[in-house]
C-alpha cells in the first residue's frame, strides 16, 4: 500500500505521509442527543448541525485538511479587485498543469456547470451526453429546458466488481448517441473523472483517449469534470498499464490532451474553495468570459476569495505528489475491505471520494419509494454520531408527471475527507456500521414532509414511516448504555 514504506509483519496499513498540526475538539453526544437532532433535521443529514456530529463524513467538499504550506500562502495574497498577482499566479499554475491558456474563474464547481449550460445551451430540447450525470450538473441543464443522456458502460452500474475502471463510456453507446442526435442538438459531452454517483469510480486514460477521438470527429466539444481528478489520477497511476511508467504531472497532461474544456471544484480538486474553467479554444474562453463578470464576479477573481485562490495554486501543486493522492483511496481502500470481511454490502471495487454502503442489500425490506439510503443515513447517525450522504432516489428529481425516477443505486456515502481522519476513527466507523447490520431489520423507511422542487436532499423533511428510529434507539440502549 501507500507510498514507498514497507511493513515487516503483520497487515499492510495505508499509512499517512504527514501530521497532524491543528486539531479540532469533537464529540460523540449520547443516542437521546442524537435522535433529537435528526428528529429536527427532519431525517436529512444535511440539515444536522456540526455540535451534534463526531465523525463528518457528508463530503469531502471544502472540508479536505490544508498543508502548511497552503494556509501560508493564503497569508501573501494580493487582495485588489482587478489584476490580482494571486490570480496570476494560479493561471499560470493552471497554465503549466493542464496546459491550457485560459482560465475563467468561478465560485465553485456549479458555477462553471451553470456558464457552461448557459454558453452550450442555446435553445430547448439540446442534449448532453455524459458518462454519469451530477446532481448540480444535470440540475443546469434540465433549468435550461434540455436533458441528459448517460452513456457509462454497463460495468458502471453493477454494485459488485473487480472492473477497475467503472466510470468508463461506453463507445458503441457513444457512436450510436451521434446518430440518434443532429450535431447541432447535442451541446456538449461530458465527462466526470472519478464518477461522483455511482461510488467515485475512475475513468480510464485508454477510454478517454477513444471518447474524444469520437468527439473530435464529430466536433462535438469535450468537457470534463475534473473535481475528482485527484482520485482518479491515482487510480490511472496504479491500475492502468499505459499510465504505470508515467509521472502524476504526465497523466494531467495526457488527461488535458482529450479535453477541449476542463472546469472543476477546487472544494476537491486543490484542497481549497472555488472552482473555474480551463480551455485552449479562445471561441469557448471568449463566448463564456462575457458571464463570469454577470454571475461570478470579475474575470480576476470570479466570486473566490484571494486567500482561496493562493490555497489552491499550492494544492493543485501538491496534487502532483502520489504522497498526497493516495491517502483518500488507500484508507477507502481498507476501510472497504474491513467492511467486507464482516459481509456489510458495499461498492466495489473501492472507489475514489468515500467508502459507499449499497443500501438495496443492507436494507432489502425498504422500497425505493421510501428512500433506503437516506433512512440508512439517518440510523447510521443515531447509531454513531457518523455523518453521511444520501445518494439514491432523494438526490433523483421526480418526473413531470410526479412520480419517482428511482435511481440505478441507492449509496450511502462516507466520504473521506483528505487527511481528516485518523485510523482508529474508520475503525470505530466499521464498528458502529457492523452493529447496524445486525440490527438492520429495526430500519424502516422515509417519507417526505418538505419536498423541494429540485435538489431535494440538499433542503427536503422527512419523517420515518414507523416508529423505527426509537426501536434502534432503545436496542442501541440495550448494548450500550444511554450515555454513548
Ligand atoms: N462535479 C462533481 C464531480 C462534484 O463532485 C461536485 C460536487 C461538483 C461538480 C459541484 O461542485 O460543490 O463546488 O459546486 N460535489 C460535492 C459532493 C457537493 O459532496 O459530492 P461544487
Amino acid at each position: 500500500m501507500s507510498s514507498s514504506v514497507k511493513f515487516f509483519y503483520g497487515e499492510d496499513l495505508p499509512l499517512e505521509m504527514h501530521k497532524v498540526r491543528v486539531v479540532q475538539k469533537l464529540n460523540v453526544g449520547t443516542i437521546d442527543e442524537r435522535l433529537a437532532a435528526i428528529k429536527e433535521a427532519g431525517y436529512n443529514t444535511f440539515l444536522l448541525k456540526n455540535k451534534n456530529i463526531f465523525l463528518d463524513m457528508l463530503t469531502d467538499s471544502g472540508v479536505n485538511a490544508m498543508s502548511d504550506l497552503q494556509v501560508s500562502a493564503m497569508l501573501s495574497a494580493d487582495d485588489s479587485y482587478a489584476g490580482s498577482a494571486t490570480f496570476t499566479k494560479l493561471e499560470d499554475k493552471l497554465r503549466e498543469l493542464f496546459n491550457t491558456r485560459y482560465f475563467l474563474p468561478a465560485h465553485q464547481g456549479r458555477a462553471c456547470e451553470h456558464l457552461l449550460a448557459k454558453t452550450f445551451l442555446k435553445r430547448p430540447g439540446m442534449v448532453v451526453g455524459m458518462n454519469y450525470h451530477f446532481t448540480t450538473a444535470r440540475s443546469h441543464i434540465l433549468l435550461c429546458d434540455c436533458f441528459v443522456e448517460e452513456l457509462v458502460a454497463e460495468k458502471g452500474l453493477a454494485v459488485t466488481s473487480d472492473d477497475p475502471f467503472k466510470g468508463d463510456c461506453d463507445i458503441d453507446k457513444l457512436n450510436d448517441f451521434f446518430t440518434r442526435y443532429p450535431i447541432e442538438n447535442i451541446g456538449f459531452f461530458r465527462v466526470e473523472l472519478g464518477t461522483n454517483l455511482i461510488g467515485g469510480q475512475p475513468v480510464s486514460l485508454g477510454n478517454l483517449r477513444e471518447v474524444s477521438a469520437v468527439c473530435r470527429q464529430k466536433g462535438t466539444p469535450l468537457v470534463i469534470d475534473a473535481s475528482l481528478m485527484a482520485d482518479n489520477l491515482y487510480f490511472m497511476k496504479t491500475r492502468e498499464e499505459l499510465c504505470a511508467g508515467m509521472s502524476i504531472r504526465e497523466i494531467t497532461a495526457e488527461i488535458c490532451k482529450c479535453a477541449d474544456i476542463i472546469y472543476f471544484s477546487a472544494r476537491k480538486l486543490g484542497c481549497a474553495r472555488g472552482g473555474g474553467i480551463c480551455t485552449d479554444k479562445k471561441e469557448f474562453y471568449d463566448a463564456i468570459k462575457t458571464l463570469v463578470p454577470i454571475y461570478e464576479g470579475f474575470l480576476t477573481y470570479g466570486g473566490m476569495s484571494v486567500r482561496e485562490m493562493e490555497a489552491m495554486t499550492v494544492g493543485l501543486d501538491e496534487t502532483m505528489d502520489f504522497d498526497m493522492i493516495c491517502q483518500g483511496p488507500e484508507f477507502i481502500s481498507h476501510m472497504v475491505e474491513k467492511l467486507l470481511q464482516i459481509n456489510v454490502p458495499v461498492i466495489t471495487p473501492a472507489g475514489g471520494l468515500g467508502c459507499h454502503l449499497d443500501a438495496m442489500r443492507f436494507l432489502p425490506h425498504i422500497p425505493q419509494t421510501e428512500y433506503p439510503a437516506g433512512a440508512l443515513g439517518a440510523a447510521f447517525y443515531i447509531a454513531s454520531s457518523v455523518r453521511g450522504m444520501e445518494r439514491g432516489t432523494l438526490s433523483e428529481e421526480r418526473a413531470p408527471d410526479g412520480s419517482e425516477k428511482l435511481s440505478d443505486m441507492e449509496l450511502l456515502r462516507l466520504a473521506m475527507p483528505r487527511r481528516v481522519f485518523t485510523l482508529s476513527q474508520i475503525y470505530y466507523t466499521v464498528d458502529r456500521i457492523h452493529w447496524l447490520y445486525e440490527n438492520r431489520k429495526l430500519v424502516g423507511g422515509l417519507r417526505f414532509v418538505e419536498e423541494p422542487f429540485m435538489l431535494r436532499f440538499f433542503i427536503g423533511k422527512l419523517e420515518p414511516v414507523s416508529d423505527w428510529s426509537q426501536k434502534l434507539r432503545d436496542a442501541f440502549v440495550s448494548d450500550f448504555g444511554s450515555e454513548m
